[in-house]
């Protein structure tokens, strides 16, 4: 059973986690933090660069969860370059030390397997930092998701597609496939922090946190770890 938090903003929630990873990282200097995407997270993201003035975070690496497959490197809305610009560069990570799925065409074959690898010989994820989609998803898993999954290719629902056509300038220029890790690799986090905002969230929240643990909503795999804690402001909690 996750541990649900409701705060009274977004703000707030980011605050509680940014705490929370600078307390990680005094006490474990080679922390390794599971980077999440999308608007969610970037409070998080916020409270945290002032909290890290002054703390060696040299030795700190990150595992962002997903990417689109195909798309033009140098697009602002690749997951590369939204965690150079949102995660790296406001935190000073050294950016030798933070991965990102390969979605490129020509390394589409190994970049699962590859990125299993790494994250393994990391000696996993210390915390891991999630958002949900509207249809219950968490970093790319869709409906139908196996609990087991490890981090491979996957289509996008048109669902996700419409969700994320506000990063992009039309419906038709969101890739149709990403590479994500698995709820597998997820659930294998020594912590997970689910973060979710506004009334558009409350069906999957409530999916995930008190609903039936199914690949229907893949959110849902949470209530099989046994450390996860649900950051919710009241909005996103209304169906709990
Ligand atoms: C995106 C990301 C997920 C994210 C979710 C919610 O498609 N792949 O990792 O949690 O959808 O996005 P947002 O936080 O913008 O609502």
């Amino acid at each position: 059973m996750a541990e649900v938090v409701i705060v009274s903003s977004a703000d707030d929630a980011g605050a509680l986690v940014a705490d929370e990873i600078v307390r990680l990282i005094s006490r474990t200097p080679d922390a390794v933090l599971g980077l999440a995407t999308g608007s969610t997270p970037l409070p998080v993201y916020r409270a945290l660069a002032p909290r890290l003035a002054g703390i060696d975070v040299s030795r700190v690496r990150g595992f962002a969860l997903d990417e689109y497959v195909g798309i033009d490197p140098g697009h602002p809305e690749s997951y590369r370059n939204v965690i150079a610009r949102e995660v790296i560069e406001p935190l000073g990570l050294d950016p030798a030390r933070v991965r990102v799925p390969d979605g490129s065409l020509e390394g589409i074959e190994h970049a699962g397997d590859d990125y299993e690898r790494a994250l393994h010989d990391a000696g996993g994820v210390d915390l891991q930092i999630l958002g949900i989609g509207t249809d219950g998803h968490i970093g790319f898993n869709e409906p139908g998701s196996s609990f087991a999954s490890l981090t491979r290719v996957k289509t996008l629902t048109e669902q996700t597609r419409d969700d994320n056509a506000r990063f992009f300038d039309t419906v038709d220029q969101v890739p149709r496939h990403c590479i994500t890790q698995g709820l597998g690799t997820i659930l294998r986090a020594r912590h997970l922090v689910l973060l979710a905002f506004g009334e558009g969230k409350a069906d999957a929240v409530a999916g995930a946190v008190e609903g039936p643990v199914t690949a229907s909503l893949p959110g849902s795999a949470i209530q099989l770890h046994p450390h996860a804690t649900v950051i919710v402001d009241e909005a996103a909690a209304r169906a709990l």
